[in-house]
């Protein structure tokens, strides 16, 4: 995992789940991570825990609290992130929600919220960062889907309509190559 030594990345659902254990292993192989989520209390506790998994004492390891639904605060942030990690290489969404339910009786606000997080989110950290890849001509996007974005599953089918990003809505955004 030597790649990520010195590797500046962005990890949107960083203060819990898999984005948390992705932060960790980055910090773990050396990588200087920022951690983007909604709670700022959750970034400061994720950020404790993801320190003490740091390579070097040298690494750049910080949260923004940002709700990547919200298209104006993250092209807020993002020239701050970029400046404090010295750019980057790795922007890596995770951030998401979930609610389990019957396809009719999710309520509307959640169904709303879904599209904005899961597909809009991703769609505006991607917008966001994609400049910087651009005018670095490197870099790498990934995006945390799921198998259920492919395939239903009683109960949690509508949940997973969120979880359409990826290579079929991002087919190609590398125009740095
Ligand atoms: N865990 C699984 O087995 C599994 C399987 C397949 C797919 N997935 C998908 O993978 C993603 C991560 O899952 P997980 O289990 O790690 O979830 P999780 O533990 O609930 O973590 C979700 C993270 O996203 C953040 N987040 C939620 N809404 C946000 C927003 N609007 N802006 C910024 N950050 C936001 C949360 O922090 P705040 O609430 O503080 O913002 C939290 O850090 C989700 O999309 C999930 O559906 C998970």
């Amino acid at each position: 995992m030597d790649w990520y030594l010195n590797k500046k990345v962005v990890i949107t659902g960083g203060s819990s789940g898999i984005g948390k254990a992705a932060a960790i292993l980055c910090a773990r192989f050396g990588a200087n991570v920022c951690i983007l989520s909604r709670d700022e209390s959750r970034c400061k506790a994720a950020l404790g825990e993801i320190q003490q998994h740091a390579k070097k004492q040298d690494q750049t390891i910080f949260y923004c609290a940002v709700d990547v639904s919200k298209r104006e605060q993250v092209r807020k942030n993002t020239p701050e992130i970029v400046k404090r990690l010295g750019g980057i290489d790795l922007l890596l969404n995770c951030a998401g929600i979930s609610w389990p339910g019957y396809f009719h009786t999710i309520p509307d606000d959640v169904w709303d919220s879904i599209i904005q997080i899961d597909y809009m989110g991703t769609v505006n950290t991607v917008r966001s960062f994609l400049p910087y890849f651009k005018e670095q001509k490197h870099g790498s996007i990934a995006n945390i889907s799921s198998a259920l974005g492919y395939m239903g599953l009683f109960g949690i089918r509508g949940v997973f309509s969120g979880k359409v990003r990826d290579r079929r809505v991002f087919p190609n955004v590398s125009g740095w190559t």
